[in-house]
């Protein structure tokens, strides 16, 4: 399939590892000038250099708004705008839905939406101008299908569905899509904490936690980074002209909802 994605730009938050990291990679495979951030210059440099491609290394903590002005800036000037934004950040502490502190609400809305959108709102005067956009957020299933234990995430995340779905028929006319897609589980270091965090919780061991929580996807295991990847690549490519407002899943049909 050709994508027709040679030679687009494209900016990857939450990208030193995980799912940002292979958004990032398959669109560098596909020709895209790709940017890429984390809250370390040392994370996204080493990403950076394992993708190759010329990927332009930033820094950039999604809660802290001076440091998203300066991203904005800074890949402003290294790639005079952007055909492609890939919203993803790191996921929230897991945790009930009882008892989180106004603080950790906030701060939790502000890295995983509020400044998300800031950066959005910065590069879509000129996707619409150039009649060309792909947004693209990372979400989770837990949207669709709210995950026990993980009160932040089910709550916060909505925000930028709705959000999304608004934005999507404000801008279709004018080139640019603005889509979501729904993680079930997928094999990155996140996950593992996950698991992690659930068996210490349950008193299980990891691997009965995994287990437990494969028997519970209907194609018998975890995803990997990669096909979570593939579907990222397609929204952003030429082929998805007429997709937008849409959230895709790739869950291994882990949410039974339809
Ligand atoms: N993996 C899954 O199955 C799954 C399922 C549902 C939802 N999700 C969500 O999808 C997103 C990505 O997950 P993942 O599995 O790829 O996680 P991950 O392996 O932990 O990677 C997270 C990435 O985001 C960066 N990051 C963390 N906090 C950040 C912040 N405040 N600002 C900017 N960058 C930040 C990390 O780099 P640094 O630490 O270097 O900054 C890293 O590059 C998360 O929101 C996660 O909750 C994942």
């Amino acid at each position: 399939m050709d994508t027709g994605l040679t030679g687009k730009r494209a900016l990857v938050l939450g990208a030193s590892k995980g799912l940002g990291f292979g958004i990032a990679q398959g669109l560098a495979e596909e020709g895209v000038r790709v940017a890429i951030a984390s809250r370390t210059m040392d994370g996204s440099k080493a990403a950076a250099e394992k993708i190759g491609h010329d990927v332009l290394p930033f820094i950039c903590d999604t809660g802290k708004t001076d440091q998203v002005d300066t991203l904005v800036k800074d890949v402003m000037a290294a790639l005079g705008g952007l055909d492609i934004l890939v919203l993803n950040s790191g996921g929230p502490p897991p945790g009930k839905a009882q008892g989180v502190s106004s603080d950790q609400w906030r701060n939790s809305f502000e890295a995983m939406f509020v400044n998300l959108v800031r950066i959005a709102d910065a590069f879509l005067p000129g996707m619409v101008e150039q009649k060309y956009g792909r947004i693209i957020s990372v979400i989770s299933s837990g949207v669709i299908q709210p995950i026990p234990n993980l009160a932040i995430s089910n709550a916060v995340r909505p925000a930028l569905v709705g959000w999304g779905k608004t934005l999507a028929s404000e801008v279709a006319a004018s080139g640019v899509t603005v889509n979501a897609i729904a993680p079930g589980r997928i094999s990155t270091d996140r996950l593992k904490q996950l698991d992690a965090a659930n068996a210490e919780r349950t008193g299980r061991s990891v691997d009965e936690v995994a287990k437990a929580a494969r028997a519970g996807i209907p194609a018998g295991r975890y995803g990997e980074i990669e096909e979570f990847a593939a579907a990222a690549v397609f929204l952003a490519s030429q082929k998805a002209s007429f997709m937008t407002g849409s959230i895709l899943r790739v869950d291994g049909g882990q949410i039974t909802a339809t």
